[in-house]
Protein backbone atom coordinates (compact mmCIF):
# COMPACT_ATOMS: atom_id res chain seq x y z
CA UNK A 1 0.00 0.00 0.00
CA UNK A 2 2.65 2.15 -0.12
CA UNK A 3 2.86 4.23 -3.04
CA UNK A 4 4.99 7.50 -3.56
CA UNK A 5 3.56 10.71 -3.43
CA UNK A 6 4.81 12.17 -6.02
CA UNK A 7 2.08 11.98 -8.79
CA UNK A 8 -0.24 13.66 -10.64
CA UNK A 9 0.95 13.42 -14.03
CA UNK A 10 -0.17 16.69 -15.16
CA UNK A 11 3.03 18.15 -13.73
CA UNK A 12 5.85 19.20 -15.31
CA UNK A 13 9.55 18.45 -14.15
CA UNK A 14 10.40 21.04 -12.29
CA UNK A 15 13.91 22.68 -12.24
CA UNK A 16 14.15 23.63 -8.43
CA UNK A 17 14.50 20.74 -6.40
CA UNK A 18 10.72 19.11 -6.86
CA UNK A 19 12.26 16.12 -8.00
CA UNK A 20 13.59 15.29 -4.47
CA UNK A 21 10.18 14.29 -3.71
CA UNK A 22 10.01 11.81 -5.75
CA UNK A 23 12.47 9.79 -3.32
CA UNK A 24 9.89 10.25 -0.73
CA UNK A 25 7.10 7.82 -0.04
CA UNK A 26 4.48 7.91 2.58
CA UNK A 27 1.50 5.88 2.54
CA UNK A 28 -1.27 7.65 0.47
CA UNK A 29 -3.90 7.12 3.27
CA UNK A 30 -1.78 9.35 5.39
CA UNK A 31 -1.38 11.84 3.00
CA UNK A 32 -3.01 15.21 4.83
CA UNK A 33 -5.65 16.11 2.26
CA UNK A 34 -5.72 20.19 3.18
CA UNK A 35 -2.40 21.85 4.28
CA UNK A 36 -2.63 24.95 5.78
CA UNK A 37 0.44 27.61 5.73
CA UNK A 38 1.00 30.58 7.62
CA UNK A 39 3.81 32.31 5.41
CA UNK A 40 6.09 34.20 8.22
CA UNK A 41 9.33 35.64 8.50
CA UNK A 42 9.95 37.67 5.48
CA UNK A 43 10.65 40.30 7.54
CA UNK A 44 13.10 38.47 9.70
CA UNK A 45 14.61 36.72 6.29
CA UNK A 46 15.18 40.17 4.94
CA UNK A 47 16.59 41.96 8.05
CA UNK A 48 19.36 38.78 8.52
CA UNK A 49 20.22 39.56 4.92
CA UNK A 50 20.76 43.37 5.36
CA UNK A 51 17.83 43.71 2.63
CA UNK A 52 14.76 46.07 2.54
CA UNK A 53 11.11 43.77 4.14
CA UNK A 54 10.23 44.23 0.55
CA UNK A 55 12.95 42.27 -0.58
CA UNK A 56 11.74 39.44 1.78
CA UNK A 57 8.05 40.07 0.27
CA UNK A 58 9.39 39.48 -2.91
CA UNK A 59 11.46 36.46 -1.92
CA UNK A 60 8.40 34.93 -0.05
CA UNK A 61 6.93 35.03 -3.06
CA UNK A 62 9.03 33.03 -5.55
CA UNK A 63 8.85 30.32 -2.43
CA UNK A 64 5.23 30.29 -2.70
CA UNK A 65 5.15 29.59 -6.22
CA UNK A 66 7.25 26.53 -5.37
CA UNK A 67 5.37 25.52 -3.42
CA UNK A 68 2.49 25.52 -5.33
CA UNK A 69 3.72 23.23 -7.85
CA UNK A 70 5.11 20.73 -5.17
CA UNK A 71 2.00 20.85 -3.23
CA UNK A 72 0.09 20.09 -6.35
CA UNK A 73 2.71 17.56 -7.79
CA UNK A 74 2.60 14.69 -4.82
CA UNK A 75 -1.16 14.99 -5.19
CA UNK A 76 -2.16 17.80 -2.31
CA UNK A 77 -6.06 18.23 -2.09
CA UNK A 78 -5.94 21.69 -0.82
CA UNK A 79 -3.47 23.72 0.28
CA UNK A 80 -4.51 27.47 1.49
CA UNK A 81 -1.64 30.10 2.25
CA UNK A 82 -1.95 33.15 4.63
CA UNK A 83 -1.05 35.98 2.60
CA UNK A 84 -1.88 39.04 4.30
CA UNK A 85 -4.33 38.94 7.63
CA UNK A 86 -7.34 41.60 8.24
CA UNK A 87 -4.62 42.61 11.19
CA UNK A 88 -1.62 43.27 8.88
CA UNK A 89 -3.52 46.61 7.73
CA UNK A 90 -2.04 47.85 11.09
CA UNK A 91 1.54 47.80 8.89
CA UNK A 92 2.76 51.02 7.40
CA UNK A 93 1.13 51.99 4.32
CA UNK A 94 4.04 51.58 2.21
CA UNK A 95 4.62 48.01 3.41
CA UNK A 96 0.13 47.38 2.73
CA UNK A 97 0.73 49.08 -0.99
CA UNK A 98 3.81 47.57 -1.53
CA UNK A 99 1.87 43.49 -0.34
CA UNK A 100 -0.89 44.40 -2.76
CA UNK A 101 0.92 45.36 -5.59
CA UNK A 102 2.89 42.04 -5.20
CA UNK A 103 -0.40 39.85 -4.68
CA UNK A 104 -1.27 41.48 -7.98
CA UNK A 105 1.83 40.84 -9.98
CA UNK A 106 1.90 37.59 -8.33
CA UNK A 107 -1.47 36.40 -10.04
CA UNK A 108 -0.65 38.56 -13.55
CA UNK A 109 2.48 36.15 -13.61
CA UNK A 110 1.68 33.07 -12.28
CA UNK A 111 -1.73 32.46 -13.45
CA UNK A 112 -1.27 30.55 -16.34
CA UNK A 113 1.28 28.22 -14.59
CA UNK A 114 -1.35 27.61 -12.21
CA UNK A 115 -3.92 27.02 -14.92
CA UNK A 116 -1.78 24.55 -16.83
CA UNK A 117 -1.20 22.56 -13.80
CA UNK A 118 -5.10 21.89 -13.41
CA UNK A 119 -5.31 24.09 -9.91
CA UNK A 120 -8.55 25.74 -8.66
CA UNK A 121 -7.23 28.93 -6.93
CA UNK A 122 -9.94 30.69 -4.77
CA UNK A 123 -9.61 33.88 -2.40
CA UNK A 124 -10.55 33.78 1.28
CA UNK A 125 -11.22 37.00 3.03
CA UNK A 126 -13.29 39.98 3.27
CA UNK A 127 -13.59 41.45 -0.16
CA UNK A 128 -13.67 45.13 0.89
CA UNK A 129 -10.63 47.71 1.01
CA UNK A 130 -8.81 46.12 -2.19
CA UNK A 131 -8.47 48.35 -5.51
CA UNK A 132 -11.08 47.53 -8.19
CA UNK A 133 -8.06 46.60 -10.48
CA UNK A 134 -7.01 43.52 -7.77
CA UNK A 135 -10.84 42.59 -7.14
CA UNK A 136 -11.01 42.04 -11.32
CA UNK A 137 -8.07 40.25 -11.10
CA UNK A 138 -8.81 37.74 -7.86
CA UNK A 139 -12.67 37.35 -9.90
CA UNK A 140 -10.76 36.94 -13.44
CA UNK A 141 -8.72 34.23 -11.25
CA UNK A 142 -11.62 32.10 -10.10
CA UNK A 143 -13.30 32.00 -13.09
CA UNK A 144 -10.60 31.25 -15.25
CA UNK A 145 -9.08 28.20 -12.94
CA UNK A 146 -12.79 27.38 -11.71
CA UNK A 147 -13.24 23.99 -13.56
CA UNK A 148 -9.66 22.66 -12.98
CA UNK A 149 -9.96 19.30 -11.25
CA UNK A 150 -6.75 19.57 -9.49
CA UNK A 151 -5.63 20.50 -6.24
CA UNK A 152 -7.42 23.64 -5.11
CA UNK A 153 -5.35 26.45 -4.08
CA UNK A 154 -6.82 29.43 -1.28
CA UNK A 155 -4.90 32.30 -1.10
CA UNK A 156 -6.58 34.27 2.24
CA UNK A 157 -5.98 37.74 2.01
CA UNK A 158 -7.58 40.54 3.94
CA UNK A 159 -8.70 37.20 5.72
CA UNK A 160 -9.21 36.53 9.54
CA UNK A 161 -11.08 33.79 11.32
CA UNK A 162 -13.07 35.64 14.03
CA UNK A 163 -14.08 38.04 10.88
CA UNK A 164 -14.75 34.79 9.08
CA UNK A 165 -17.05 33.14 11.35
CA UNK A 166 -18.89 36.82 12.24
CA UNK A 167 -19.84 36.86 8.57
CA UNK A 168 -20.81 33.09 8.42
CA UNK A 169 -22.97 33.99 12.02
CA UNK A 170 -24.89 37.09 10.21
CA UNK A 171 -25.51 35.55 6.83
CA UNK A 172 -27.04 32.74 8.84
CA UNK A 173 -29.05 34.24 11.01
CA UNK A 174 -30.78 36.81 8.00
CA UNK A 175 -31.96 33.37 6.30
CA UNK A 176 -32.99 32.30 9.84
CA UNK A 177 -34.81 35.64 10.30
CA UNK A 178 -36.30 35.25 6.64
CA UNK A 179 -37.71 31.74 7.36
CA UNK A 180 -35.14 29.72 4.92
CA UNK A 181 -33.89 27.64 7.30
CA UNK A 182 -34.72 26.45 11.02
CA UNK A 183 -32.59 26.50 13.65
CA UNK A 184 -31.92 23.21 14.33
CA UNK A 185 -30.62 22.56 10.26
CA UNK A 186 -27.56 24.75 11.58
CA UNK A 187 -25.04 21.64 12.21
CA UNK A 188 -21.26 21.54 11.64
CA UNK A 189 -21.70 20.80 8.04
CA UNK A 190 -24.10 23.62 7.33
CA UNK A 191 -22.03 25.40 9.78
CA UNK A 192 -18.80 24.97 7.47
CA UNK A 193 -20.32 25.40 4.13
CA UNK A 194 -21.11 29.09 5.17
CA UNK A 195 -17.68 29.95 5.24
CA UNK A 196 -14.88 30.87 2.87
CA UNK A 197 -13.84 27.37 2.50
CA UNK A 198 -17.14 25.87 2.32
CA UNK A 199 -16.53 22.60 0.34
CA UNK A 200 -13.07 21.86 1.79
CA UNK A 201 -12.01 19.31 3.78
CA UNK A 202 -10.85 20.36 7.74
CA UNK A 203 -7.33 21.65 7.95
CA UNK A 204 -5.17 18.44 8.59
CA UNK A 205 -1.91 19.51 8.61
CA UNK A 206 -1.10 23.30 9.72
CA UNK A 207 2.21 24.55 9.33
CA UNK A 208 4.02 27.93 10.61
CA UNK A 209 6.87 28.82 9.21
CA UNK A 210 9.47 31.38 11.27
CA UNK A 211 9.42 30.19 14.64
CA UNK A 212 6.58 31.89 16.40
CA UNK A 213 3.93 29.15 18.12
CA UNK A 214 0.28 31.01 17.42
CA UNK A 215 -2.43 30.76 14.87
CA UNK A 216 -2.73 34.79 14.49
CA UNK A 217 -6.51 34.09 13.42
CA UNK A 218 -6.10 31.59 10.79
CA UNK A 219 -8.39 28.91 10.08
CA UNK A 220 -9.62 28.50 13.65
CA UNK A 221 -13.07 26.79 12.67
CA UNK A 222 -11.26 24.52 10.12
CA UNK A 223 -8.28 23.94 12.53
CA UNK A 224 -10.06 22.20 14.99
CA UNK A 225 -8.26 18.79 14.96
CA UNK A 226 -4.96 19.76 12.68
CA UNK A 227 -2.02 18.62 13.70
CA UNK A 228 0.41 21.67 14.15
CA UNK A 229 3.97 22.08 12.67
CA UNK A 230 6.24 24.87 13.31
CA UNK A 231 9.73 25.27 12.11
CA UNK A 232 12.54 28.20 12.49
CA UNK A 233 12.48 28.38 9.03
CA UNK A 234 11.68 31.79 7.59
CA UNK A 235 9.21 31.45 4.82
CA UNK A 236 11.73 32.51 1.57
CA UNK A 237 13.64 29.67 3.18
CA UNK A 238 10.74 27.10 3.07
CA UNK A 239 11.46 24.61 0.42
CA UNK A 240 9.39 21.19 -1.35
CA UNK A 241 11.90 19.00 1.04
CA UNK A 242 10.89 20.80 3.79
CA UNK A 243 7.24 20.22 2.87
CA UNK A 244 8.02 16.72 2.12
CA UNK A 245 9.16 16.01 6.04
CA UNK A 246 6.48 18.50 7.11
CA UNK A 247 4.02 15.57 5.44
CA UNK A 248 6.37 12.61 6.71
CA UNK A 249 6.29 14.15 10.17
CA UNK A 250 2.15 14.29 9.70
CA UNK A 251 2.12 11.20 8.34
CA UNK A 252 3.35 9.30 11.19
CA UNK A 253 1.19 10.85 13.52
CA UNK A 254 -1.35 9.21 15.90
CA UNK A 255 -4.99 10.98 15.12
CA UNK A 256 -7.22 9.78 17.74
CA UNK A 257 -9.72 12.33 17.43
CA UNK A 258 -10.90 11.67 20.68
CA UNK A 259 -10.54 8.52 20.36
CA UNK A 260 -8.02 5.47 20.71
CA UNK A 261 -5.20 4.13 18.38
CA UNK A 262 -6.62 2.02 16.39
CA UNK A 263 -4.15 -0.31 17.27
CA UNK A 264 -4.64 -0.24 20.78
CA UNK A 265 -8.53 -0.56 20.24
CA UNK A 266 -7.99 -3.79 18.56
CA UNK A 267 -5.46 -5.10 21.12
CA UNK A 268 -8.26 -4.60 23.52
CA UNK A 269 -10.71 -6.04 21.86
CA UNK A 270 -8.76 -9.22 21.32
CA UNK A 271 -6.60 -9.61 25.13
CA UNK A 272 -8.04 -10.32 28.38
CA UNK A 273 -5.10 -8.12 29.81
CA UNK A 274 -6.20 -5.16 28.30
CA UNK A 275 -9.55 -6.04 28.25
CA UNK A 276 -8.47 -5.41 32.39
CA UNK A 277 -6.88 -2.19 31.45
CA UNK A 278 -9.77 -1.03 30.39
CA UNK A 279 -11.87 -1.80 32.96
C1 LIG B 1 4.82 37.32 6.52
O1 LIG B 1 6.05 37.84 6.84
C2 LIG B 1 4.13 38.09 5.43
C3 LIG B 1 2.96 38.85 5.87
C4 LIG B 1 2.46 38.89 7.08
C5 LIG B 1 2.29 39.62 4.86
P1 LIG B 1 6.17 39.06 7.87
O2 LIG B 1 6.15 40.33 7.12
O3 LIG B 1 5.18 38.94 8.96
O4 LIG B 1 7.63 38.79 8.42
P2 LIG B 1 8.16 38.99 9.91
O5 LIG B 1 7.21 38.25 10.81
O6 LIG B 1 8.13 40.48 10.17
O7 LIG B 1 9.52 38.41 9.90
C1 LIG C 1 0.38 36.13 10.12
O1 LIG C 1 1.61 36.70 10.24
C2 LIG C 1 -0.29 36.62 8.87
C3 LIG C 1 0.34 36.20 7.62
C4 LIG C 1 1.34 35.41 7.48
C5 LIG C 1 -0.26 36.76 6.45
P1 LIG C 1 1.84 38.03 11.12
O2 LIG C 1 3.28 38.31 11.03
O3 LIG C 1 0.90 39.09 10.71
O4 LIG C 1 1.42 37.50 12.55
P2 LIG C 1 1.75 38.05 13.99
O5 LIG C 1 1.48 39.53 13.98
O6 LIG C 1 3.19 37.76 14.26
O7 LIG C 1 0.85 37.28 14.90
MG1 LIG D 1 5.20 38.04 10.78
Amino acid sequence: MWKKIFGGGKSTPAPDGDDLLSNLAVDRERMPRHIAIVMDGNGRWAKAQGRSRSAGHEAGARTLKRIVRAASNMGVEVLTVYAFSTENWKRPHREVDFLLNLFDSFLAKEISEIHAQNVRMRFLGRRDRFTDRFLQRMEDTEERTGHNTGMRFNLAANYGSQDEILRAVRSIAQRAAAGEITPEEIDETFFSNALDTAGDPPVDLFIRTSGDLRLSNFLLWQSAYAELYFTETHWPDFTPEELSRAIEDFAGRSRRFGGLDAHVAGKRKSGRRSRALCE
